[in-house]
């Protein structure tokens, strides 16, 4: 009998493309994507700790399933991802009803597991300290007919204070340019116009490859940039995230000589304050973070540049606050992913004395989220007369369904939702251009008619339901394995999903 699955995705980019990496597996294996969520067979968590909050709502969620569980035999969860490779058999104390724990390192073993524990009735617990399989040589069904996640690396060297991913990732590891090339051009072949490269420090790629024979290069990340301008039909890439620590110019340079790199950059400050940002070991200070907003703005006047702050970082006074304050109000950030700071398991931080009581730390975030609301505001108002070419999205657009509008991406990343005559046959996946009327903190308004439509292949399979199908692309050179042959996988309906920041 076909067993359906559902996978419920929390965190960053990184675990939105694990998870299709985790579908693709499971379709290859005979799984079906369940219909409806709430009657899957098998339900996978695929799961974060960035912040403590993440383990509460993992166990929340879990409770709810288990009378759901009791009620329906044979059915299977399984746990995987960050908060399971830090858990690791502490999900069954806490939850013994869970049938799969597995890591970040071995997605590729979830469908072995699942067999075994339906098998020896017994839960599965397998957790590696190193990378199995890169996880881009896996199957994929992929959420989107349009926009593509593609990986350059994994893992991260940096030691950021506050930081658990690490611990949960393991050291970096990065693709043979070759193949994060060849992932991208067999997503355009198929209509595919966005591609995002995947990595948690975006500037170190080029430093860790796996393969040996693959020689160091400071420049590899520049370099994969301009290699993408000379695909033809990719309209746009974009990256996340980059350290500031690492931001050379020539990538600066490679941003702005290459026609479809978006003029858009998600470039993390934690801290204004040098004092602070030497505590969470991010080894730039506050000039050369502006500096390089400054040369950004030269060679792109119109990027929109985004950020993640950190409030209440443990030792943080108010003066230091008032340092990130400082910079928010220079920086002019198009949005801000603001979160307060979580003290992590492990983590340096996490004894480091000082802890900045909750009140204090809750009092500061929302200063600085009525700040940076506001210059939201100011910087969407500028726009308003300015014609934006969107490329048409159908995960964030229910909102604007109620009004008649539908929902688009601007080549900076705004999200802009605009006017339609319905017997236009718009669809996700074509390409528009209109003006902005109204501006609010966090969209822009287009009612003033759509000037032009682009029909797209993208568009003609997200109408189709289909979506990407790419071949497991490239090799686990230098991680010891073989590498995986091509295996087809069934053209699926499209459930387009992208994640935020964690
Ligand atoms: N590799 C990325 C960050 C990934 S985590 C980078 O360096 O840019 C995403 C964001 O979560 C971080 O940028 C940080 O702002 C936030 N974050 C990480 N650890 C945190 C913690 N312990 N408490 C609060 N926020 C945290
Ligand atoms: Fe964490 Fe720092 Fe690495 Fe980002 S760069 S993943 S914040 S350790
Ligand atoms: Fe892991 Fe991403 Fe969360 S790397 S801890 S899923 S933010």
């Amino acid at each position: 009998m076909t067993r359906s699955y559902s996978v419920r995705t929390y965190g960053c980019q990184m675990n939105v493309h694990d998870s299709e990496r985790i579908a693709g597996l499971l379709e290859d294996a005979g799984y079906v994507a369940a219909t409806d969520d709430d009657a899957a067979d098998l339900v996978v968590f695929n799961t974060c700790a960035i912040r403590e909050n993440a383990d509460n709502k993992l166990y929340g969620n879990l409770s709810h399933l288990a009378p759901v569980k009791s009620g329906r035999p044979g059915m299977q969860i399984a746990v995987g991802g960050c908060l399971a490779q830090k858990d690791k058999d502490v999900v069954l104390t806490k939850a013994p009803w869970v049938d799969v724990v597995f890591g970040t390192h071995n997605i590729g073993s979830l469908p072995a597991l699942l067999d075994r524990a339906r098998h020896n009735e017994r839960a599965q617990v397998e957790i590696l300290d190193s990378l199995e399989t890169f996880p881009s040589t896996l199957p994929a069904r992929r959420d989107s007919a349009y926009s593509g996640w593609v990986s350059v690396s994994v893992g991260c060297n940096n030691t950021c204070t506050f930081c658990i991913v690490p611990s949960l990732r393991g050291k970096e590891v990065d693709r043979r340019p070759g193949d994060v090339l060849a992932e991208v051009q067999a997503l355009v072949d198929q209509g595919v116009l966005e591609v995002t490269l995947l990595g948690q420090n975006v500037n170190a790629y080029g430093m860790s490859f796996a393969d040996p024979d693959t020689p160091r290069n400071r420049g590899a990340f520049a370099e994969l940039l301009r290699a993408c301008g000379a695909i033809e039909g990719l309209e746009r890439v974009r990256f996340t995230s980059p350290h500031p620590a690492e931001f050379t110019d020539d990538v600066i340079e490679a941003m702005a000589q290459t026609p479809n790199v978006c003029p858009q950059l998600h470039m993390p400050l934690q801290s204004g304050s040098d004092r602070v940002l030497k505590a969470m070991r991010r080894s730039y200070r506050k000039s050369k973070f502006l500096g390089i907003l400054e040369r950004v703005r030269e060679a792109m006047p119109h990027a929109a540049i985004t950020t993640d702050i950190i409030v209440g970082f443990p030792g943080e006074t108010e003066e230091d606050f008032a340092e990130t304050l400082d910079v928010v109000e220079k920086a002019r950030f198009t949005s801000a992913f603001t979160f307060q700071y979580s003290a992590r398991p492990g983590t340096p931080a996490a004894t480091m004395p000082d802890q900045v009581p909750p009140e204090v730390v809750s009092e500061r975030y929302q200063r600085l989220i009525k700040l940076q609301e506001r210059i939201c505001l100011e910087a969407n108002q500028e726009l308003v007369g300015t014609e934006v070419e969107l490329l048409v999205v159908a995960d964030e657009g229910r909102k604007s369904a109620a009004t008649g509008r539908m929902t688009g991406r601007a080549r900076d990343g705004r999200l802009v939702h605009f006017a339609v005559d319905p017997a236009a046959g718009i669809r996700p996946g074509d390409i528009v251009t209109s003006t902005v009327t109204e501006a609010a903190p966090h969209h822009l308004i287009a009612d003033a008619g759509v000037a032009s439509i682009r029909r797209t292949k993208a568009g003609d399979a997200h109408q189709a339901g289909t979506t990407p199908t790419t071949s497991p692309v490239g090799s686990n050179v230098g991680l010891g394995m073989p590498t995986i042959g091509a295996s087809p996988i069934v053209e699926t309906a499209s459930a387009c999903g992208t994640g935020g920041c964690a």
